[in-house]
């Protein structure tokens, strides 16, 4: 966590992202991401889970929209994507993006989902995060539980062979949500983008082929 305007301002991510014009630093922990595991191939049908301001959407709707040209062949693909983004916070208009101001996990926002993508999604995004409270071993439980969430989400939800990225914050529950998520997935990789604070126990799951 940047913990006041001066040090914000002094990081080196957060002022390549307002010169990129990304709305925040986050867009590079995305970018570093896709870089290693290429997660946006034939991506159409995207959900970006606790998506406020909107810098992992800027992203998503970068690489969707280079995909309708890039993989116009006779494989998996569409004329056309469908992204959504969800959180609990206001996101400012970002065109071609459903925004949807809700807690993802509440049968409410289910219902938007289903009504919004006519089939399942290629891709899951989620840097969700709970209010943390600053009890380290607490928090991490607190985010174990809102992880074990997504992943129900994404058993429902995510079309087989699709990818999943999540936010979990290292600890003693960690290992357990790995092999839970492992069952999900033909490969899963735990991974710290160099654009993550060393200070953060934040790590992020990718999921590929979901079984
Ligand atoms: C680190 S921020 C996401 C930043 C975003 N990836 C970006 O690049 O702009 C985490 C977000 O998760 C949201 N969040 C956490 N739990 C949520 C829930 N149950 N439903 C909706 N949003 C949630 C928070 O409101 C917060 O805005």
């Amino acid at each position: 966590m940047v913990r006041n305007s001066k040090e914000h301002r002094r990081d080196p991510h957060y002022k390549s992202a307002k010169q990129e014009g990304y709305r925040a630093r986050s867009a590079f922990k995305l970018l570093e991401i896709q870089k290693r595991f290429n997660i946006f191939k034939r991506a159409f049908y995207i959900l970006d889970l606790g998506c406020a301001p909107g810098s992992w959407l800027q992203v998503a709707r970068k690489f969707s929209e280079e995909n309708i040209e890039k993989y116009n062949d006779q494989y998996y693909h569409r004329d056309h994507y469908k992204i959504m983004g969800v959180d609990i916070k206001k996101t400012t208009l970002i065109e071609k993006i459903k925004l949807v101001q809700e807690d993802f996990t509440k049968p409410k926002f289910i219902d938007e989902l289903n009504a919004f993508f006519p089939e399942k999604l290629d891709l899951i995004l989620s840097d969700a995060s709970i209010n943390k409270s600053g009890n380290k071993f607490s928090d991490q439980i607190r985010q174990i539980n809102l992880c074990l969430k997504i992943i129900d989400l994404t058993k429902k939800n995510l079309k087989i062979n699709g990818s999943l990225v999540i936010k979990v914050f290292q600890g003693t529950d960690f290992n357990n949500f790995f092999k839970k998520v492992k069952q999900e997935f033909k490969y899963l990789k735990s991974y710290k983008p160099k654009s993550s604070k060393k200070t953060s126990n934040e790590i992020y799951l990718i999921g590929l082929q979901k079984i």
